[in-house]
This record gives structure tokens, C-alpha cells and sequence, in this order.
């Protein structure tokens, strides 16, 4: 038996003719003499109907929204019929019959969380995951095009990448280890082999705030890149944001749309970004009423307000090196600042972190006894100081974040099927 997808019919072209459909009720209405049944499947919506007298009628009185079923029927075109085609119903079969299904009109953010798997079946929710699945496409053809080899990193590592703070640990055997952070250091021992690499890959964090940027679990787009410079690589970056922005633009409008937005909005984001530096943005942020003193952070705070005055995605760099992890360059002629640099984007803040890396043992080595890491746990890291050594830089981003900001979803948890945090774990 050939199935056909529903946005098929929807687009008229089987117009008068017999179709096979498969998938949920995702509605029921009755009046006297029709039952409409709305069914959905991965592809979209369309109003089904019963009339009374039909042999099918009784079938059709028993299903349930939610249950999975098959028809037959005609498609045809009704004016009155939300997208236009509707199915005359000859046959009916209930493959599962649904329980009450929890899930009604005007449930909590809550509720749906708790009921996560349910959840995902709804219209908005498949959208989401259908975009999501075209972003990390397109950040695949990106990368494939710039001649990137795509790598893969291990999940169980035995030192911190970016702090003890958020490291979660776990017994492995006899031995303690470490979900990974991030997988830099690891691709930083693969480019004095394949030179560029890339992944997109799991990255845990033990955060404990519950803001609409963090996760517990979260996809991380990683690239490292031998010989190149910071500028090299927030042109790599800006052009990856551009690139899968104008992709999603273009190809998802009706999946943007679906979600009320206009995909003219994410024409607009195009290399190059403004960039700045820490200490401009720092005189900047004062001049703006911030009390913010050289040498601090950024909060969320400050964050915003520098992409507020620029409208859209913003670099900085150039900051402190006390602010940033042991393995970030320091500018030759000034020791005190490091060659990192954040990608800031409205409402989200930061996008990525990216770097130049140290790349000359010795200041590695001091960098490593000043932030009171034991440099036995860094050896084989090290190593690569010591044989063959060469300038590069290299970034992450966290697709979730991506995700939020180009969909402008309320919370990180939306972007993600199964968000984990540090209060849920369930489904
Ligand atoms: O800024 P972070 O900690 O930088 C690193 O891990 C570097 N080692 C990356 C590299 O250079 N290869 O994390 C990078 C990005 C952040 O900018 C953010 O997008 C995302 O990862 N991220 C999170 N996303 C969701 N939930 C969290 N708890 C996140 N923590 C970081
Ligand atoms: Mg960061």
C-alpha cells in the first residue's frame, strides 16, 4: 500500500483522486450527519469526513483524538476547509486506540513540561524540530564547504576543559572521570592531522542557574583550525551564523511562518558583524549608566544592552586574560589581554566563545600553574606544544542558543526535544 504525505495533498495535486493516509486524529468534531476527523502526520494537518450512513460511521464515532489510524477516501477541494483539501473517508482502521489524551487547550508551560512526550506530537513543537534539524544541516554544509573533516570527540574525558565549577563527574571503574565540557582540547590534538576540524556533539554542564540560556545537556558546534589567526576566525564564525540564517530564510519559510515569524528577519543577519573591543565595550556600557569596571565580566545584563545598541550580533574581543580559561593567547605586545572573543546576539547574549590558543609551551605551562591546574592531568595537551606546535584558533556555540535566538523562542527548553536541567531529568 503507497501512503501519501498530507502537505502533498494539500498541495492539490491529487485533487479528485483516491489517497492512502496514515497518522493521528488530531481533532474530532461531530455534528448530526459528519464527523470530521483532523488528522495529522509528520508532514501536516487535514480535515477528514465521515458522513452519517457510511459504512465506517460506527469506526468513526470510537476513535479517539490521538488515535493512530489509516484511511482511504477521496481528496477534494473545499474552499471552507482549513488549507484548502479535505477527504471524503470510504475506509477507516484503528491502529491504536487513544486513551483520554492529557493534553487539552490552555495547560500550563509546567504541565507541558512534565508531559514533554506528549508534547513533542503537538504542531509547534514539530515545526521546531524540523528547523532544528535543518540548522545542523546547514551547519554541516558549511563546514563540508570550507573543507572542514568532521570529527568525533570523546563524552568521557579525565580533565576540565572549562573549570571545576560545572563539571559533572562520575565513577568509571575504580577511576573518577568527567562528562566533557567541550571538546577544544580534543580537537585541538586532531588539526596537527587533519589541520581543520569541526563536530557537533553533547557538552554537559552542572549549571546551576535556571535562565532561558542554560541547559544541563546541550549540542555544541565546535571547530578548530590550524594557522589561523582571531580575525580568520570571527570571519568563520560570522559567515556560519549568515550562512545557516539566509539557509533557514530561504527553505523553512512555511515552518517559519507556522511559528509567526517573517523570514525577512533573518534575511537581515549577514556577515560581517560589528566587533569591538573589551575595553570599547567597557566605555561604552559606562557611558550608558553600567557599573561595570575594567577587568569585570559581563553579566547578562550588559550583554543585552551592548546588542541593543548595535542592533543585532556584535564580537567582542580582546578581553582580560584573568576573565578567561588557561588556554586563551595573550596579545605579545600586551601580556595582560588575551585574543578571545564572545559573539553576542539580542536577547540571548552570548552565541560562542572562540580564541586564539596558547601555542607556545612555556606560556602554557605558566598559564596552567596560575590557574592551579596540575599539569600531569594537561601532559598530552602540552605535547602538542612540544612537537610541531603551530598557531590556531577555534570556537563553540551552542545550538540551543542558536536556536533561541533565530527563533526567538521564549526559552532554551523549546529548542531541544528533551531539555535537561538542574531541575529535570523527565521524560
Ligand atoms: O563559552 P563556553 O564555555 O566555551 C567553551 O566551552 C570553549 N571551550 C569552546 C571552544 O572554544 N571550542 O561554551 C561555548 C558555548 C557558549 O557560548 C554557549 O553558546 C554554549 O556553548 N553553552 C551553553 N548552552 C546551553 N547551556 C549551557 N549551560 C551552556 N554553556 C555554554
Ligand atoms: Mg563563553
Amino acid at each position: 500500500m503507497v501512503y501519501t504525505a498530507i502537505d502533498t495533498i494539500l498541495t492539490g495535486r491529487y485533487k479528485g483522486k483516491k489517497v492512502n493516509v496514515r497518522g493521528w486524529i488530531y481533532r474530532k468534531r461531530e455534528s448530526k450527519d459528519t464527523i470530521f476527523l483532523v488528522m495529522r502526520d509528520a508532514s501536516g494537518v487535514i480535515q477528514t469526513l465521515v458522513k452519517k450512513g457510511s459504512p465506517v460511521w460506527a469506526k468513526a464515532e470510537k476513535a479517539t483524538i490521538e488515535s493512530s489510524i489509516a484511511i482511504t477516501g477521496t481528496a477534494k477541494e473545499d474552499k471552507r476547509a482549513p488549507g484548502r483539501y479535505e477527504i471524503n473517508v470510504d475506509t477507516l482502521d484503528i491502529i491504536g486506540l487513544s486513551e483520554t489524551f492529557p493534553i487539552a487547550k490552555d495547560k500550563s508551560e509546567e504541565f507541558l513540561r512534565d508531559v514533554r512526550h506528549l508534547w513533542l506530537r503537538s504542531r509547534r513543537m514539530n515545526t521546531i524540530m524540523k528547523i532544528r534539524s535543518e540548522v545542523l544541516k546547514y551547519i554541516h554544509e558549511f563546514f563540508d564547504e570550507q573543507g572542514f573533516v568532521e570529527v568525533s570527540p570523546p563524552m568521557f574525558i579525565s580533565s576540565a576543559v572549562e573549570g571545576g565549577a560545572t563539571l559533572f563527574g562520575l565513577k568509571y571503574f575504580d577511576d573518577v572521570m568527567y562528562l566533557t565540557q567541550s571538546a577544544q582540547l580534543h580537537l585541538e590534538v586532531l588539526i596537527h592531522s587533519l589541520e581543520k576540524v569541526y563536530c557537533v556533539a553533547p557538552s554537559f554542564r552542572a549549571e546551576k542557574s535556571r535562565t532561558i540560556r542554560h541547559l544541563t545537556e546541550y549540542w555544541h558546534v565546535e571547530s578548530e583550525e590550524a594557522f589561523s589567526t582571531l580575525d580568520d576566525l570571527m570571519s568563520l564564525e560570522e559567515r556560519l551564523v549568515s550562512y545557516v540564517c539566509q539557509c533557514v530564510a530561504k527553505k523553512c519559510k512555511k515552518h517559519l511562518e507556522a511559528l509567526g515569524l517573517d523570514p525577512k528577519e533573518l534575511t537581515k543577519i549577514k556577515a560581517p558583524f560589528s566587533k569591538i573591543t573589551y575595553d570599547d565595550a567597557i566605555q561604552r556600557l559606562q557611558k550608558g549608566g553600567s557599573k561595570i569596571q575594567r577587568g569585570e565580566d559581563f553579566g547578562f545584563n550588559e550583554e543585552r544592552a551592548l546588542t541593543q545598541e548595535f542592533g543585532g550580533p556584535v564580537f567582542v574581543y580582546a578581553y582580560p586574560k584573568k576573565i578567561r580559561a588557561f588556554y586563551v593567547k595573550a596579545y605579545p605586545d600586551r601580556p595582560e589581554v588575551v585574543m578571545s572573543a564572545d559573539l553576542l546576539v539580542p536577547r540571548i547574549g552570548e552565541l560562542s566563545t572562540g580564541g586564539a590558543r596558547v601555542d607556545d609551551k612555556e606560556e602554557m605551562l605558566r598559564n596552567l600553574q596560575e590557574c592551579g591546574l596540575q599539569h600531569e592531568d594537561y601532559e598530552w595537551y602540552i605535547d602538542l606544544r612540544r612537537y610541531g606546535t603551530v598557531p590556531h584558533s577555534g570556537f563553540g556555540m551552542g545550538v540551543e542558543r542558536l536556536l533561541t535566538w533565530m527563533l526567538n523562542l521564549e526559552s532554551i527548553f523549546d529548542s531541544i526535544p528533551f531539555p535537561r536541567t538542574i531541575r529535570r531529568s523527565y521524560p
